[in-house]
């Protein structure tokens, strides 16, 4: 297929990013590893033997920088539509984060651990209508924002990806309503034209949370 002058543009900058350069030399498969480095060095995110999800894994950046820091101890549980390579400590569920079934997979490779931290890095496939690419994204951050709450430890955290457009506001106002704490992040790895942004709420509040 002939690439489009678009696809061109976004290959020259993919190939000169010092992000996807600094991947390649540090045996990340993904330049996103490095938003993740910098919000959890910041935040204190990940310490050894916790137990952490994260949704939206493939490749699989995000798993590796977990998989590394919670070390033996821990445990990582992550999903996502398509196939990732095995990585050593990541139990993986292949399939879609909407569907019922894939969420009861993920629970039971908790097999009934509370979880220190969960991850969402999942973006829609984009359909190239903005308002449905935006609607979908919100929907996504929405049931990690459910998963969370139900498997979250009082002291949990959870670092999700959104976009700002519709819906941010009233997400971030559901968020702030959950959390003790929400902070907004946009690490230096994320690339400065794109609307997407980090909110990582910090300890469910009082009245959040699992019932049980
Ligand atoms: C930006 S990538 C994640 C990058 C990853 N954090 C890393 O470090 O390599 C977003 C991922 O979200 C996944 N995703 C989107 N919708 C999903 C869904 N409904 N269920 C599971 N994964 C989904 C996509 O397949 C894609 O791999």
């Amino acid at each position: 297929m002939a690439r489009t002058k678009t696809s061109k543009a976004w290959m020259r900058r993919h190939v000169s990013d010092v992000y996807v350069k600094r991947a390649r030399e540090q045996g990340y498969r993904s330049r996103a590893a490095f938003k993740l480095l910098e919000i959890a060095k910041r935040d204190h995110l990940l310490k050894p033997g916790m137990t952490v999800i994260d949704l939206g894994t493939a490749p699989g950046g995000w798993a590796q920088v977990t998989a590394r820091m919670v070390g033996p101890r821990g445990a990582v549980v992550a999903v996502d539509l398509g196939d990732i390579a095995p990585i050593p400590g990541v139990a993986f569920v292949r399939g879609d984060f909407r569907d019922e079934r894939v969420r009861g997979e993920l629970e039971r490779a908790l097999a009934g651990r509370r979880v220190d931290l969960v991850l969402s890095d999942m973006s829609p496939n984009l359909s190239g209508v903005a308002s449905v690419d935006q609607a979908r994204g919100c929907e996504l951050a929405g049931l990690a924002l459910e998963f969370a709450e139900k498997h979250l430890k009082p002291q949990g955290n959870f670092l999700v990806k959104v976009f700002q457009g519709a819906g941010f506001e009233s997400f971030l106002k559901v968020m702030r309503a959950r959390f003790r704490q929400v902070v907004t992040r946009k690490p230096v790895a994320s690339r400065a034209q794109s609307s997407e942004i980090y909110l990582l709420g910090k300890g469910l509040a009082r009245g959040a949370g699992a019932r049980s």
